[in-house]
């Protein structure tokens, strides 16, 4: 194939062209003959013989008895390969041509040279290698050497039967080329084996090794080592081995674990092997956060800190840390610690552990919270009686408050967030034991908070009755189960307010004024405070008698009754007594007509001043003594031409009178002598018309005038005087202007005129009078007239004014009508 590889073989292809064309001219070719054969390497043996022409390649054969291994080649020298080591080989070589091959040559005997040592190297030691090796075949000894790969420093070289072979005293760390070859029983060395081995590491000195506590870490360096490629840093403890591995002269071992104590060593490596330090630090990592820690308080205010022991620590320390920021630490060497607490704080509780590595981790931190301040400055502001107020400032760690209000057995409760508490419905004027609790959700109630006692205000009186005593004193009574209390009553009215106290059950109230109304209450109380007020209860004070009441004589037989208001009355009732009879008057008004007085005698003056209500004032007065009678049949007598005797009928009872003449010529004025019922008037003018009046006298001196008058007419001629009627100038109209009935009384009033009434009492009638008649008859003046009417009585009993009246009795008129009486004349 004359294609073939091409760089190369171009060569061998023209030079076989070339032995082509000779061999073609010409048959077999010559036998060559070997010069020389000899083995260089222990699996060739190379051949040299001297070449034939027209030879184009060369056939050369090795024979060792068992096996043939041929080689073509193309010119001497040639080399069989292929072969044993430290074998005997039978050389032969046979020339080739175009036109075919020549006889074997003569055979040459040659023999292999040993094979080379498979060497095994290691560094036992950072300064030797070992070299070691098996057996070579027909080997008697070896030679080694040693030298730094990078050529400087000196050859070492050995020469042993031995397998194996220690180079010590090397640099450590260092690569090195070791040679070896055998050597057979003729000194012909075998094969060389070389291979590169470097020495291990020294061992890291000046090992360093700084503690991290907070981290748990341990930093660790050391001086570098020639030849080292990495290092290795072990922590061994009884339970676990942690490593780091670096390329440096550093590294930290992290994850130590608290309260154990290491071994550290740096093994420094390289390909060759390692060598660890020969001394390992002991390194001791802080000891563990205490366990079991245990917080009790006892008593109240002292705090007891216990915890458990650990490994490696040398003392202890405490820290409490309040809520409000505050710390606190205790140092020791035993596992308990002792703090001073306070209410209503929370405590954060930590534990560690100290030695000379440094602060144990953070455990847990454990919390205590105090029981609740108790509430001190506890005020009640308002105390009732059936409910206390209390108030009091906010403690330390109270999430509530519970009030409660003891009274023996029954138990008032409040709770509350605030710090303040209403505590109801509680009886009152009772002692109770009032405590405030604080309470917290961690501790409870404080039980220590203390009690204190309040007496709620008494209860209300009750009003039983109020009474007015003959001096006008009013009694109150009430009733009450108080211990202790004093009772204000008060009455309070638009006159003003009165009062009265007392520890008792009533007590009594003078001076109220007259005609007035009150409203009465009553209020106990105590140190505890006051009850409510009763219910109120009303008064009304007797209306207030008239401060004056004037009696004036109207006629003989009627008087005028006046009196000023008193003050709550709302009608009046007059009565005038004597032995002959009553006279009585009820008006709302502040006077009153009253006939049937009988002249001349005693009569006692009795008001009545009633309220709305009835409530009766019974006023006495001065007693009234009516006027002297006015004298009966007054006669005039002529004395001689120029004299007259009045004459007259003295009533009963004694008076003295007085005569009165009136005429357009004068005054004739006569006063008898005591105990004489006539008078004489000498020279009085004649031939006149006087009017004759016989006047009682008062005790007081006064003069009556409204006695009868009578006319008479003095003639001058001598005739007889006469009684002369005289006709009255006009006709005048009376007037019985009502009657009317109230609180079953009747009254008849008479007027002169529409607009005066005056009211006569007469006893009970069934209808109302009411009449207008003209009046028939005589009078002279309206003082003058006496009238009378007399109602007519279904009884037909007489009123005492009847009697009174008896002489100038009515006359009933038909169909109901009241009587007009006129005195006869
Ligand atoms: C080792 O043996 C050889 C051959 O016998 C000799 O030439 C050589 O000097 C020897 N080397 C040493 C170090 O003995
Ligand atoms: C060969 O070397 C080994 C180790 O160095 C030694 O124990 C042994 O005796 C040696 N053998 C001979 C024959 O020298
Ligand atoms: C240390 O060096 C050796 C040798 O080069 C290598 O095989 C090994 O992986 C290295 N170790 C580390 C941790 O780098
Ligand atoms: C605790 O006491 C030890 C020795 O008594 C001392 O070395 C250390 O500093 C103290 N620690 C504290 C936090 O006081
Ligand atoms: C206190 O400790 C308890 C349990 O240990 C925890 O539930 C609580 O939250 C802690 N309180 C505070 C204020 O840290
Ligand atoms: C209750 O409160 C008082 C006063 O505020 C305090 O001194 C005491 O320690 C508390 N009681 C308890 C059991 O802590
Ligand atoms: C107040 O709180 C206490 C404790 O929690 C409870 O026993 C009591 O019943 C409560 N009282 C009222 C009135 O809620
Ligand atoms: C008022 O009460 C007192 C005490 O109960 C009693 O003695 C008195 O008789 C009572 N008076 C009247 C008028 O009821
Ligand atoms: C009765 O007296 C009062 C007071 O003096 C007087 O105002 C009144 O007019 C009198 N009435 C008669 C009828 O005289
Ligand atoms: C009336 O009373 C006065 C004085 O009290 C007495 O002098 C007189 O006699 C009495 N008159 C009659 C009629 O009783
Ligand atoms: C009448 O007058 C006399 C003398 O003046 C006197 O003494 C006497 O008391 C009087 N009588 C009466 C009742 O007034």
């Amino acid at each position: 194939m004359a294609g073939g590889p091409k760089k190369c073989w171009p060569l061998i292809g023209f030079s076989l062209i070339c032995l082509k064309m000779v061999a073609s001219a010409k048959t077999a070719p010559e036998i060559p003959t070997i010069d020389q054969a000899y083995s260089k390497i222990s699996n060739s043996i190379t051949v040299e013989w001297t070449t034939v022409p027209g030879a184009t390649s060369y056939l050369l054969t090795a024979e060792d008895g068992d096996t043939v291994i041929e080689t073509m080649v193309a010119n001497s020298p040639g080399t069989v390969r292929g072969l044993k080591a430290a074998t005997l080989y039978q050389i032969t070589i046979r020339s080739i041509s175009a036109t075919g091959k020549s006889q074997p040559s003569p055979p040459k005997q040659a023999k292999t040279v040993l094979a080379a040592p498979i060497l095994e190297v290691s560094s036992p030691s950072p300064d030797s290698i070992l070299v070691q090796w098996e057996a070579v075949y027909m080997a008697i000894a070896f030679s080694v050497s040693i030298m730094r790969a990078n050529g400087l420093g000196r050859i070492w070289k050995e020469n042993t039967t031995n397998i194996s072979l220690t180079f010590t005293s090397l640099e450590a760390g260092t690569l090195y080329t070791i040679k070896a070859y055998a050597w057979n029983a003729n000194g012909i060395p075998g094969d060389d084996s070389i291979c590169n081995q470097r020495t291990s590491p020294r061992a890291p000195a000046n090992i360093q090794v700084s503690f991290d506590s907070g981290a748990l870490r341990a930093s660790v360096s050391w001086a570098p080592t020639e030849g080292a490629f990495n290092y290795t840093v072990m922590a061994l403890s009884d339970s676990s081995e942690l490593s780091c591995h670096t390329s440096l002269s550093a590294c930290t071992i992290s994850s130590l674990q608290c309260g154990t104590e290491y071994l550290i060593s740096v093994l420094a490596s390289n390909d060759a092997g390692s060598s660890k330090s020969t001394s390992a630090e002991a390194l001791k990592t802080v000891a563990c956060a205490p366990g079991r820690v245990t917080i009790r308080e006892d008593p109240p205010g002292h705090l007891s800190v216990a915890w458990s022991n650990v490994d490696l620590g040398d003392y202890y320390v405490v820290f409490v840390k309040s809520d409000d920021g505050l710390e606190v630490h205790c140092n020791t060497s035993l596992t308990q610690c002792n703090f001073l607490s306070q209410c209503g704080f929370t405590y954060f509780i930590s534990v560690f552990a100290y030695n000379k590595a440094g602060q144990s981790p953070l455990g847990d931190v454990f919390n205590y919270t105090t029981a609740p301040c108790c509430p001190t400055d506890i005020n009640p502001v308002l105390v009732s009686s059936d409910r206390v107020e209390i108030v009091w400032s906010p403690v330390r760690g109270a999430e509530l408050y519970e009030t409660t209000a003891v009274d023996g057995f029954t138990v008032v409760e409040c709770n509350d967030t605030a710090p303040a508490c209403t505590l109801s419905a509680l009886e009152c004027d009772t002692k109770y034991d009032i405590t405030v609790y604080s309470f917290s959700e961690a501790r409870g109630r404080n039980m220590s908070c203390t009690s204190r006692f309040i007496t709620t205000a008494p209860c209300s009186p009750e009003i039983k009755n109020v009474s007015k005593d003959a001096f006008s004193t009013i009694n109150v009574h009430w009733r009450s189960t108080n211990n202790d209390a004093t009772y204000t009553v008060t009455a309070q009215g638009e006159m003003g307010l009165f009062w009265c106290s007392s520890t008792g059950q009533s007590c009594a109230m003078a001076g109220l004024p007259c005609g007035s109304v009150f409203s009465i209450t009553a209020v106990a109380e105590t140190q505890a405070g006051r009850s409510l007020p009763s219910y109120s209860v009303p008064l009304e004070t007797v209306p207030c008698c008239p401060a004056g009441l004037t009696v004036t004589q109207v006629t003989q037989s009627v008087i005028n009754v006046s009196w000023t208001i008193g003050t709550g009355a709302q009608t009046y009732v007059t009565v005038l007594e004597s032995h002959t009879g009553q006279s009585k008057c009820l008006t709302h008004q502040t006077q009153c007509l009253l006939g049937c007085i009988s002249c001349g005698v005693n009569y006692t003056v009795a008001l009545q001043a009633i309220s709305a209500t009835g409530l009766t004032a019974d006023c006495t007065y001065q007693s009234y003594s009516s006027s002297a009678c006015c004298p009966l049949g007054v006669k005039l007598y002529r004395l001689g031409p120029n004299g007259i005797r009045i004459h007259w009928q003295a009533p009963r009872g004694s008076a003295n009178y007085s005569t009165d003449l009136y005429g357009s010529k004068g005054i004739f004025t006569c006063a008898p002598s005591a105990g004489l019922s006539f008078c004489d008037v000498t020279k009085i003018p004649c031939g006149d018309v006087y009017t004759v009046m016989v006047s009682p006298i008062a005790e007081t001196g006064l003069k009556l005038t409204f006695c009868p008058k009578k006319i008479y007419s003095v003639t001058c001629s001598g005739s007889t005087l006469g009684m002369v009627e005289t006709s009255f100038a006009k006709r005048r109209k009376y007037f019985f202007n009502y009657c009317m009935r109230e609180f079953g009384i009747s009254y008849i009033a008479l007027s002169l005129n529409p607009q005066e009434q005056f009211c006569f009492l007469t006893s009970k009638v069934d209808e109302f009078l009411l009449m207008e008649t003209p009046v028939r008859g005589r009078t002279t003046a309206p003082a003058d007239s006496t009238l009378t009417a007399q109602p007519r009585s279904r009884s037909g009993r007489e009123s005492p004014c009847s009697r009174a009246c008896r002489h100038r009795r009515a006359r009933p008129v038909s169909g109901g009508r009241a009587t007009e009486l006129l005195s006869p004349w």
